[in-house]
């Protein structure tokens, strides 16, 4: 691993990635390709540790032209695919984007990896490296007494987010079965950690909070999710790359299963402790059930056993010293928070999901 492009690298989990790469690794160099879209940004990039090792070029994963001379140039021998649209309801209320992005975007670096590492460099497994990145999502909802989400566990994705993110990973299993492309692939629990955009539940909780406005609780607000703080996450996608078998998959989750209320009144009191004097406190009076998400998973769990037992991987982050963190960044980021909070796109997202939701 010498020269990885790491797609999405300027959104959430991958500026958190590209971080911790150019932390961890001082011999890579990282190629930063990112769409920019509303979910990125270049201030998710400010201050990077060994900074000089690190290119961003702002471009679309659809681009195959762009593609190929990234690889080309760059000789590329690692790719980690994290570019996606990533938000549930942005999927209900606007698919289309989801399906180009995820599944033609996979397609297109996967042909352009194909062509570039197969044909053109004829390297074999040891030489390069095609890591995608997906989620627990694509396996459905469990019930309550469900055993949790294994790797053999039978894809049954219900939002159009999670069946796009299926597509493109049966795209990434078909390329390492029939061409041989050298794949690992990851399914991740829901992250939560700095730089995430507030439209997912953690960062939208706390910055609703801060200023007052209401917290929105979907349906009776007992939904499950596997919370894993952002930087375990990076830490697993580093083990795999390094030691993770050749057209494997791997689950990575956080060991938790609170429900959304849960979170939500954890967050309520974390603020309550930073912000005594706040005229908002205790937070929770402004917690408002709103009309439930169509189709809304109940439950997610994860089972680690395989990334536990082959690569000794486990979460280091506990859910409540994780969240005391996360509400710590933003508070300690006030401008990054108001530049998102100044974005015209953002407030016409919170108008459309939140406003007008019937
Ligand atoms: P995000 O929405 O914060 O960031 C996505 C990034 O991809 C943005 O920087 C955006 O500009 C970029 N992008 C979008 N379309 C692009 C395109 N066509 N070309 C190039 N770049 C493009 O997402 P995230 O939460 O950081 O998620 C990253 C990956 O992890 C996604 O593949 C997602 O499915 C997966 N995942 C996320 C979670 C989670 O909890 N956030 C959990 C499991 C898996
Ligand atoms: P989210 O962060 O969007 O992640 P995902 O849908 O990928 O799990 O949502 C996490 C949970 O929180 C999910 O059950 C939906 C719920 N939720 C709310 O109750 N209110 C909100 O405003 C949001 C954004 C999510």
């Amino acid at each position: 691993m010498k020269n990885i492009l790491i797609t999405g690298g300027a959104g959430f989990i991958g500026s958190n990635f590209v971080r911790y790469m150019l932390k961890n690794e001082p011999a890579i160099q990282v190629i930063n390709l990112d769409a920019l879209t509303y979910a990125g940004s270049p201030t998710n990039l400010e201050a990077l540790p060994g900074e000089k090792r690190h290119t961003f070029i702002q471009g679309d994963i659809c681009d195959r032209a762009l593609v190929d001379d990234l690889l080309r140039q760059r000789e590329i021998d690692t790719i980690v695919h994290f570019a996606a649209e990533s938000h549930v309801d942005r999927s209900i209320l606007g698919p289309e984007q989801f399906i180009q992005t995820n599944i033609v975007g996979t397609f297109t670096l996967l042909e352009a990896a194909k062509f570039y590492w197969l044909h053109e460099r004829k390297w074999n497994d040891g030489q390069a490296r095609f890591h995608h990145i997906s989620t627990d999502e694509v396996y459905g909802s469990l019930a309550p007494d469900e055993p949790p989400f294994a790797e053999t566990t039978p894809y049954q994705p219900n939002s159009p987010y999670a069946a796009s993110k299926a597509s493109s990973d049966h795209l990434v299993r078909a390329y390492h079965h029939t061409y041989g492309l050298p794949t690992t692939l990851t399914n991740c629990s829901n992250n939560y950690g700095p730089y995430q955009f507030p439209e997912k539940l953690v960062p939208l909780i706390i910055l609703n909070a801060l200023e007052g406005k209401p917290l929105p609780v979907y349906g009776d607000g007992q939904q499950i999710r596997d919370w894993l703080y952002v930087e375990d996450h990076c830490e697993a996608i580093a083990l795999v790359l390094r030691q993770g078998r050749i057209g494997e998959e791997y689950n990575i989750g956080g060991d938790n299963q609170p429900t959304n209320l849960e979170i939500i009144h954890t967050l309520c009191s974390i603020l309550d402790a930073r912000l005594p004097a706040s005229p908002h406190a205790p937070h929770t009076q402004l917690i408002e059930y709103v009309t439930d998400r169509p189709g809304h998973d109940r439950r997610y769990a994860i089972n680690m056993a395989k990334i536990q037992t082959e690569l000794g991987w486990q979460p280091r982050q506990a859910l409540a010293s994780g969240l005391e963190k996360t509400v710590d960044w933003y508070l300690n980021n006030a401008d990054w928070v108001a530049k998102i909070r100044s974005q015209q796109q953002y407030n016409q997202w919170m108008q459309q999901n939140y406003v007008d939701r019937s």
